[in-house]
């Protein structure tokens, strides 16, 4: 029988891995450089983890089980959520502000298509603790620094970033009552993904008497940020403050060198029922993808989860939008298969110490292999090309007589007798 992994499931390949691996680097490094540590979670969590503040989108798409025991639970589709619990569990004991990133695995029972999959990895890059818009500028500015290091400038992505805030007063101001208004995101948040004419539909069934879905759209894509910070201030006190701490964001990312990458955008509102105020997503200037990473400010997570009430904001990137945009504008690295010393015997009598010398060079820290075929020294030589090593150590009868063995440096063809214990020799010739 021929079986096929699950749809929206893949399998890695040693050079799909390499890729991922590269991919994994890069948010790594990125995370790194700006201060962030580590942590992990559980794939799978209590169903109510999910059904507490994820919102509607997200419980339509777990994949969600009983134990025997009867308990339901639900493989993770984020990680905010357990960032969340994990957070709210040592609230008083971490030192704060709380900077960590992750690179796990999610799952989401969503319709397969180009950048969206049902199991995919996902960078989560998250700041608690620090009730300031620095914080907000600072997971920014590190998803512009991971763009940078995989050769994506200003001109392929847009960081839009708005505020829930903002976007409720500018809905109050189209006749959409504040307390509407998550619902009103939740919609808005699929209006690129529904056919306008289901879009509508929907809009106008719940809001059309406030404002048809065409005049609410419009509205929204023309706005300016000088305008709807104007307006902001009118509404009253709570929008005056949403409007300082938006314009304190852009300073912030202005110093912080991520101002390029950013435009203020109000149709940016997200889906997620947890978010509270700025909210943000990249899109790929050039290719119809949907967002390469989506976030925001959610303050009110762990207090739901039995700690102190702790303000957070962070974004998730997937690991399937990024590596299709990549693919698209040929940005995509060369990660080929490389080992750094391929071991040769020059005669089939001398194996046993060719595979001493591949136990030494391991043991020393070399990246090493060899043949597992007795064959020709020509044949030896061709195995290490294709393998990519960059040396092959050649053990010849010079071992016996000098102890001395022949390195040959791949790509340039240079080849020259080095004392079989010396592996600075060998170091230096690897540096160049
Ligand atoms: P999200 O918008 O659901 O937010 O997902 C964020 C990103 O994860 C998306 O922009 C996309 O890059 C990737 N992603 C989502 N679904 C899929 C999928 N099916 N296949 C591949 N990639 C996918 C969240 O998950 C929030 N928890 C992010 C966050 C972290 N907010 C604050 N901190």
């Amino acid at each position: 029988v021929k079986i096929q992994p699950p749809p929206g499931m893949r399998d890695f390949y040693p050079e799909d891995m390499r890729l991922q691996n590269w991919l994994f680097d890069a948010w790594r490094s990125a995370s790194l450089a700006f201060g962030f540590s580590e942590y992990e979670g559980p794939i799978f969590e209590f169903l109510e983890l999910y059904e507490l503040k994820s919102g509607a989108g997200i419980a339509s798409e777990l994949f969600a089980f009983e134990d025997r025991g009867g308990r339901r639970f639900a493989l993770r589709p984020e990680m905010t959520p357990t960032l969340a619990r994990m957070v709210a569990a040592r609230a008083h004991a971490l030192p704060r502000p709380i900077k960590w990133f992750s690179t796990p695995r999610m799952c989401r029972a969503e319709k397969p298509q180009r950048g969206r999959l049902r199991e995919f990895f996902q960078w989560n890059v998250d700041i608690l603790g620090l009730d300031d818009p620095l914080a907000d500028a600072e997971v920014i500015a590190v998803a512009a620094d991971f763009f940078r290091r995989c050769g994506l400038g200003p001109a392929e992505v847009v960081i839009g970033v708005s505020s829930r805030v903002i976007a409720s007063k500018l809905l109050a101001g189209l006749g959409v009552a504040e307390s509407d208004a998550p619902r009103a995101f939740e919609l808005i948040d699929r209006s690129d993904r529904l056919p306008p004419e289901v879009f509508a539909q929907q809009w106008d069934a719940a809001f059309g008497k406030q404002v048809s879905a065409g005049a609410m759209l419009e509205l929204l894509k023309g706005a300016d940020l000088e305008r709807c910070l104007a307006l902001c201030r009118e509404a009253g006190p709570s929008g005056a403050q949403a409007a300082d701490v938006f314009e304190q964001l852009w300073q912030w990312l202005d110093t912080l060198g991520a101002r390029p990458w950013c435009a203020f955008d109000p149709r940016v509102v997200r889906g997620l029922a947890y978010y509270t105020g700025v909210v943000f997503e990249a899109h790929a200037r050039s290719a119809a993808l949907r967002a390469l990473l989506g976030g925001g400010r959610y303050d009110d997570l762990t207090g739901l989860l039995d700690g102190p009430r702790l303000p957070g904001v962070g974004f998730g990137m997937g690991d399937a939008p990024m590596i299709e945009l990549l693919r698209e504008v040929d940005r995509l690295p060369h990660t080929s298969e490389t080992i750094e010393v391929f071991v040769i015997d020059a005669d089939p009598k001398l194996f046993d110490h060719a595979l001493q010398i591949a136990a030494r060079l391991r043991q020393a820290g070399f990246t090493v292999d060899f043949s597992y075929k007795r064959q020709a020294l020509g044949k030896q030589l061709k195995q290490a090309i294709a393998r990519g090593a960059r040396l092959a150590v050649i053990v010849g009868d010079e071992l016996a007589t000098r102890n001395e063995l022949t390195v040959k440096h791949l790509a340039t063809g240079e080849q020259r007798a080095v004392a079989s214990a010396d592996l600075h020799a060998l170091r230096a010739l690897l540096a160049n």
